[in-house]
């Protein structure tokens, strides 16, 4: 009887590991010493083929540097990003450029993306010509229509569509080269609440038809609950929890993911008060858990020990010394 044939492993779309970016900023009046401010911190995470994340937390906590990062766009000042097994850091001038094809980015549409002289049709042409792929009209029709777009538009100029509109266009732009990733920074914020629920189904309908992998940055819980499988939340720069978006907001194991749960206002429901006090300064943050300084259920050790973001039941990450359970 031959041997059992092993299956080979499978390697995941994109894996991040230990990912870490500083920014440097003035030097400080009094003693002239640099200061740094750490955007992002000792992040990891994984993404297979057609896995949708989103990436949530309050202003500044780094979520588009880690966008960024997980581009390609920027490097990391520690770690690394795996994109299909290969190192982008060791990537050369051609491998980075079939990378581009395959990573894009979708961006919140701030009505300026476009050249205003090119047509719709040049717009989508666009990538094709920079990458040296062959298009026709026909293709670019059809996938004006893939996005819910009337293939008519051809001939006209960006100037002339809606703001949801101009979304769709940049997603038909992200998706013209056939990528396995579309990292979308904040897609749907710029626009109205209606829209915005059309955008949404048009992504969660892109993702599993075309099988795209997906990381959406948003601060909209009600988004990320419809958009994404999987949520990450940010803390100053640092995971502090990831799971199963469903499984994530029915009952979140970290304080501050809680916190974020009981801000969003909801039907029949007295508005709860935000966190307590502002985000601590990134240039010189807490000791120990980074949140201490605004969790509700601290204790002492809570300012001495940082928490590892660490596995709780199934698929489920905290770093938390106290998770609510
Ligand atoms: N190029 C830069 N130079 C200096 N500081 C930067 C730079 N880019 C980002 N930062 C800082 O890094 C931190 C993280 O910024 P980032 O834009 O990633 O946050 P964010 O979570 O995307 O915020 P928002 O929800 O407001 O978009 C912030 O304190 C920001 O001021
Ligand atoms: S480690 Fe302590 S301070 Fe940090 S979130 Fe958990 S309970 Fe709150
Ligand atoms: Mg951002």
């Amino acid at each position: 009887m031959p041997p059992p044939v092993t299956p080979p492993p499978t390697i995941p779309l994109l894996q991040a590991h230990s990912l870490s970016k500083s920014f440097a900023l003035g030097r400080r009046r009094v003693w002239g010493e640099k200061r740094f401010l750490t955007a992002v911190d000792d992040v990891s995470l994984s993404l297979g083929a057609g896995d949708s994340l989103a990436l949530v937390g309050e202003s500044g906590c780094g979520k588009s540097t880690l966008g960024r990062l997980l581009m390609g766009f920027d490097a990391p000042d520690r770690g690394r990003v795996m994109f299909e097994g290969q190192d982008l850091a060791r990537l050369r001038a051609g491998e980075k450029r079939r990378l581009r094809a395959r990573v894009q980015m979708v961006f919140q549409d701030s009505g300026s993306s476009f050249n205003p002289r090119r047509s719709i049709g040049a717009t989508l042409a666009e990538p094709y010509r920079i990458h040296g792929r062959a298009w026709s009209r026909a293709a670019i029709e059809a996938l004006l229509e893939q996005v819910g777009l009337s293939a008519s538009l051809y001939e006209r100029h960006p100037v002339a569509l809606s703001g949801g509109q101009r979304q769709r266009l940049n997603i038909a732009r992200a998706l013209a080269l056939s990528p396995r990733l579309v990292v979308a920074d904040e897609p749907v914020s710029a626009l109205d609440v209606s829209v915005q629920a059309q955008i949404v189904n048009l992504l969660r309908r892109l993702q599993s038809e075309l099988g795209l992998a997906s990381v959406f940055i948003s601060h909209d819980l009600a988004v990320v609950r419809q958009i994404a499988d999987r949520m990450a939340v940010m803390y100053l720069g640092s995971l502090v929890e990831e799971g199963e978006t469903l499984a994530t907001l029915a009952r979140p194991l970290h304080p501050y993911t809680r916190a974020l749960v009981e801000a969003v206002p909801r039907p029949g429901r007295a508005l709860v008060a935000p966190l307590e006090g502002d985000v601590p300064d990134a240039v010189s943050p807490p000791g120990g858990c980074r949140f201490h300084t605004r969790c509700p259920v601290a204790r002492p050790l809570c300012a001495q020990e940082r928490p590892k973001l660490e596995t709780m039941g199934q698929e489920r990450k905290v770093a938390c010394h106290f998770p609510l359970v």
